[in-house]
Parts: C-alpha cells; sequence; structure tokens
C-alpha cells in the first residue's frame, strides 16, 4: 500500500506460541520499536521495519494484498492457504522465504488408541476432522484415499469422542493433546516450523533492499543460533 512504500511492515502474531520468539528473533537482528497505544502496531525506530500483531491465520493474506511486506507465520498455516488458492485456480501469491528453527511441531494424522493401525487404506470411506481442509485432501488423493473432510477451525481432537469424525487430521507438538483425547498419530502430513513469508512477486527498490538487509542479518542470526 502506499503508506508503506518507504518503510517494509512485518506481520508477526499476536499472541500465541509464535509470538515471543518471532519479536526476539526481529530484535536480535538489531530492530526495536516504540508500540501503539493499542499494541497492534510497532513503530520501527532503529530502520524502518515496523510491526503488525495479528492473528496468525491472517498473515498470508495480508502479504497477497500486499498489506505487509513479510510475516512470520507456521508453514502449515503458509501451505493450506497456498494450497486454497490453488484450489481456486488463483496464482500463488506468497512463498516461504526462510525456515526459521523455532515452533517446530507436524500436521499428522491421528486415530483412535482403539485402532489397529494397517496403513492409510484404512481411512477409505472415513470422516477425518482438521482445520487444514487443502494439505489433508491434497494427501488424501496422494495416497489415492477417498474419505470425508470434516471442517472444524478448532477443537479438532474432541472430535472423534464427539461422534463427529473417526479421525482427525491438526498438528502435533508435545502429543499431550491427542493422549488426553485417546488418540494416537499414525501418519506425518507436514514437518512444520516458524518461517519468514514473503510475496511470491519483487519489491520495489526501497523495500527490496529493506527485506535484503533484514535477509542478511536474520541470516547471521540464525547462523549463530545453529
Ligand atoms: C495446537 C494444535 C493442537 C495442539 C498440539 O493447538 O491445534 O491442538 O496445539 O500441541 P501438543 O501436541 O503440544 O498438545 P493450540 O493450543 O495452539 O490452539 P488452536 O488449536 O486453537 O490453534
Ligand atoms: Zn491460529
Ligand atoms: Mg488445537
Amino acid at each position: 500500500s502506499a503508506t508503506s512504500r518507504d518503510r517494509l511492515r512485518i506481520a508477526i502474531q499476536k499472541s500465541g506460541r509464535l509470538a515471543e520468539p518471532a519479536r526476539a528473533l526481529l530484535a536480535s537482528c538489531g530492530l526495536s520499536w516504540r508500540e501503539s497505544r493499542d499494541r497492534l502496531f510497532c513503530y520501527g525506530e532503529t530502520l524502518p521495519i515496523d510491526l503488525l500483531l495479528v492473528r496468525d491465520d491472517d498473515i498470508p493474506g495480508l502479504i497477497a494484498d500486499g498489506v505487509c511486506d513479510l510475516g512470520i507465520v507456521g508453514r502449515n498455516v503458509l501451505g493450506e492457504q497456498d494450497g486454497e488458492r490453488r484450489n481456486g485456480g488463483r496464482e500463488p501469491a506468497f512463498r516461504e522465504w526462510r525456515a526459521l528453527g523455532f515452533g517446530a511441531c507436524r500436521l499428522a494424522l491421528a486415530v483412535p488408541e482403539s485402532w489397529d493401525w494397517q496403513g492409510v487404506s484404512q481411512l477409505a470411506g472415513k470422516r477425518i476432522a482438521t482445520s487444514y481442509p487443502a494439505l489433508l485432501s491434497q494427501w488424501l488423493a496422494e495416497q489415492g484415499i477417498a474419505a470425508d473432510v470434516v471442517l472444524l477451525s478448532g477443537s479438532v481432537e474432541i472430535a472423534p469422542r464427539l461422534g463427529q469424525a473417526d479421525a482427525i487430521c491438526d498438528l502435533v507438538s508435545s502429543g499431550a493433546t491427542l493422549s488426553a483425547n485417546q488418540l494416537k498419530p499414525v501418519e506425518t502430513l507436514l514437518q512444520s516450523e516458524a518461517v519468514l513469508a514473503g510475496p511470491a512477486a519483487e519489491f520495489d527498490a526501497v523495500r527490496g533492499e529493506l527485506a535484503q538487509l533484514l535477509l542478511r542479518r536474520l541470516d547471521g542470526a540464525l547462523r549463530i543460533r545453529h
């Protein structure tokens, strides 16, 4: 947008698992900010690089619309929304620029602990609850399995107990949520972590230079961490 033309704007999660590590990583790149009173916008002081604090699910769309230039978001969210765009016949609008090494988790298929898991053919004709319909449908198609995808925006793990689904596909980090719901992971669809996302298209000159500066510092910071 016109107002962000000479400054770079990065969207990060306002609260949640990626919020603090994302900010800490950017701070380790030498960025510092002055927070707005509503704590939704952080004005860059050391460099003209501002932060917008948003819901993680909104980040790919903000990049696609050019409201934000970059974002820190889970690969799972980016992949799902990229899949939705493809399914809708739209061009890719964002892509993963860097893997950031925190927020590791996996998108997994999980079934009731009581199932004797023999393989993916067992999913034929079953109902699978998920918040990731594009990634799940793509995986099912690759496996050659016809199953019903039940879309839930949260609390996916409870669906089998409620009789809404036979199996689920959701993020697994420690595995505690699966265990608490008597489910076991049986297949991994995607290894995920926080990533720096950017547009599929090129920046203009000013923002392109700022983005390159940030990437150089980020790569330095990531090298020190690993
Ligand atoms: C995520 C994910 C799982 C849970 C997995 O949910 O959707 O439910 O974490 O973590 P675990 O394996 O360590 O138990 P989150 O609590 O982030 O909330 P959300 O589902 O509302 O996004
Ligand atoms: Zn979310
Ligand atoms: Mg959850």
